[in-house]
């Protein structure tokens, strides 16, 4: 079953189209990254207006490099949210009148679900049907406005463990970026900048909260004094590298370390990193370390996976639509809807 998704919630436009849920033919992501540079994070309506001159463009480009036609599509699925509201109505009203005129079902999906489902993507999945991931699975999504820890029971089946209470974890990255003249966007360069810190020179918290919630606000605010301690202009690289390097170090821990506490107390088969920061490799390394030994750790090899893409949201498309084919099988209108909850299918 070939599915086409197709993703603006954000910054990227982008569209893919997947087989069966879990092999990528094509994956198109077009970066608005370099526009946002200038003000240092999206301007919802900058975002949306780039939007509709890329999403024609960029569905052109994913067919061709899949080799296939509009026609032979059998479904599609789009961001519904949660995300910018002008972004998200971009991608609705393309899929929407994609769906209408080619006469196919439209699946509306949850960004956040589509990050979870990123796990799903395999390129040897044809070759290698065993590597499907097993249930039951505890998730951390931690991307620029989303912070979750649950466990996935079964397809689209989820208990909710807990949440960020504040900033996602992405949304700290990126604003202690900002506060260390690192540029936008912040997790990619935090990592690279901490390669050179050294850990413990300016300590930072490790913000625990009791239950299986977080809370990323008092780290930031930690870090905003000791760069109000040393001025941009007295700032040394070192300072800089040593300050990444700690706080880095303090959103990896706590993060891994609840979701190790979930997946032992929950008896999980897998735990899965989702969303942006699954990209951090010490996280990985973090998770990896706390995670007791015969729970697979898995997360995308591929960077591109990690953060958006459409190629998450056709594959979740799929097992939505597998799952409960009725539902979809009319075409219908996409409300998208910026507060776009988790729910069971
Ligand atoms: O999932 P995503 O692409 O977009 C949202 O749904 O928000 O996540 C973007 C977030 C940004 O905050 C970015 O700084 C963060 O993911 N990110 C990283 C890394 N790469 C991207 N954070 C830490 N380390 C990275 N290597
Ligand atoms: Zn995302």
């Amino acid at each position: 079953m070939l599915i086409l998704g197709i993703e603006t919630s954000c910054d990227e436009t982008a569209v893919a189209i997947v087989k069966d849920g879990r092999q990528i033919l094509s994956n198109v992501v077009y970066s608005q990254i370099e526009l946002h540079k200038k003000t240092g994070g999206v301007v919802p309506e900058v975002a949306a207006r780039e939007h509709v001159i890329k999403i024609m463009p960029v569905l052109e480009e994913a067919l061709a490099n899949a080799k296939i036609t509009l026609e032979e599509i059998d479904a599609i699925a789009v961001t519904a949210g949660p995300g910018l509201l002008s972004s998200l109505l971009i991608g609705a009203n393309t899929s929407a009148t994609l769906a209408m005129f080619l006469k196919k079902p439209l699946v509306p999906v949850n960004h956040v679900e589509g990050h979870i489902y990123a796990n799903w993507l395999d390129a040897e999945a044809p070759k290698k049907p065993e590597v499907e991931p097993k249930f039951p699975i505890a998730v951390l999504t931690v991307s620029g406005g989303h912070n979750e820890l649950l466990i996935m029971r079964g397809h689209g089946d989820y208990k909710f463990l807990g949440a960020t209470l504040d900033d996602a974890a992405g949304e700290a990255f990126d604003k202690v970026a900002r506060l260390l003249g690192l540029g936008y966007p912040g997790g990619p360069a935090i990592q690279k900048a901490a390669e050179k810190g050294v850990l413990g020179r300016y300590p930072l918290p490790r913000p625990f909260l009791k239950n299986w919630d977080f809370s990323f606000s008092g780290l930031k605010t930690a870090a905003l004094y000791l760069t109000k301690k040393h001025p941009l202009k007295m700032r040394s690289k070192q300072f800089v590298a040593d300050v990444a390097a700690e706080f880095q170090e303090s959103v990896c821990e706590v993060l891994a370390t609840k979701l190790a506490n979930a997946a032992k107390k929950f008896r999980v088969v897998e735990a899965h990193l989702a969303g942006g920061v699954s990209a951090n490799l010490h996280l990985r390394k973090w998770a990896q370390k706390l995670l007791p030994p015969g729970i697979y750790l898995r997360f995308c090899e591929k960077i591109s996976l990690c953060t958006d893409n459409a190629a998450m949201i056709a594959a979740t498309g799929y097992f939505k639509f597998k799952k409960n084919p009725r539902l979809y099988k009319k075409w219908m209108p996409v409300i998208a809807d910026p507060n776009l909850e988790l729910a069971q299918w």
